[in-house]
């Protein structure tokens, strides 16, 4: 679905989060919040999903001012957040109504889709960090949202981990075309998986750059126009050569 942030700030008592952001997210984008920490990337794309009311401004989803949850959105936060005494199974078809064998098979298909099949029995304790974080993957598009909000969902992961799961999020992309907001501070992530970055800065976070990357996916690590985009985000963030360099 198409989202619109229009003129969104939230102040929490003696801080100001995020200040006067505005952005639009086409219906099938991927677009990246990208910031440096405590820039209010969390508090807005909670905003987005409605966990979080009480901010300024309006948000439109489909062009229709909203405030609160949608069914329409599945949300991937940086933690998986699975329930200990479930199994994974249970746990990706927690939350969903209809027949059991119906929600079993929906389950088991994207457990499939996020390589976890033979771990459906399992239990998350039993699971590596990359199972748990897909596990939780497959419990948000279980019920076909049509938009996908992520929180530094991989953030967690080793970099080899994190490389597989971006491309699992491209394929499963390429196959339902979601609209995606996945909040990052990894640049190469954003590079390689957005169609558009948001750069917030400061503290509050105000909306430094809106960049539209169109190099088709998957993209090359070494695309030299990518390398062009890079230095321009690391300098719009004050990232100094030493930063960079370490
Ligand atoms: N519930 C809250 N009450 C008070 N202050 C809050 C609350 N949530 C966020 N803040 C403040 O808002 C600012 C932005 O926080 P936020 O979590 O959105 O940053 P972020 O960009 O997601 O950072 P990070 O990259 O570290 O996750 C911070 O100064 C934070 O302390
Ligand atoms: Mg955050």
């Amino acid at each position: 679905m198409s989202i619109q942030v229009e003129a969104v700030s939230r102040r929490f008592e003696g801080t100001t989060a995020v200040e006067n952001v505005s952005f639009y997210v086409e219906e099938g984008e991927i677009v990246g919040l990208l910031g440096t920490s405590g820039c209010g990337k969390s508090t807005l794309l909670r905003a987005v999903a409605g966990l979080d009311t009480g901010y300024e401004g309006t948000i439109r989803l489909h062009g229709q001012e909203k405030r609160g949850t949608s069914k329409e959105l599945g949300i991937i936060f940086q933690e998986p957040r699975l329930m200990p005494w479930l199994t994974v199974l249970d746990n990706v078809t927690f939350g969903l109504d209809g027949p059991k064998e119906e929600q079993k098979k929906k389950a088991l298909d994207l457990l499939e889709v996020v390589g976890l099949k033979d771990f459906a029995d399992h239990y998350p304790k039993q699971l590596s960090g990359g199972m748990a974080q897909r596990t939780a993957i497959a419990r948000a598009l279980v019920t076909q949202p049509s938009t996908l909000l992520l929180d530094e969902p991989f953030s967690a992961l080793d970099a080899f981990t994190k490389l597989q799961l971006q491309d699992m999020v491209l394929d499963l992309w390429n196959q339902y075309l979601p609209t995606m907001v996945m909040v990052t501070h990894d640049i190469d992530e954003a590079l390689a998986l957005c169609d558009r970055i948001i750069i917030l800065k400061g503290q509050p976070g105000v909306l430094h750059d809106n960049l539209k990357l169109t190099q088709p996916k998957p993209r090359r690590k070494s695309d030299p126009e990518l390398a062009r985009v890079k230095e321009y985000i690391l300098e719009s963030l004050d990232i100094t050569k030493a930063e960079k360099e370490a």
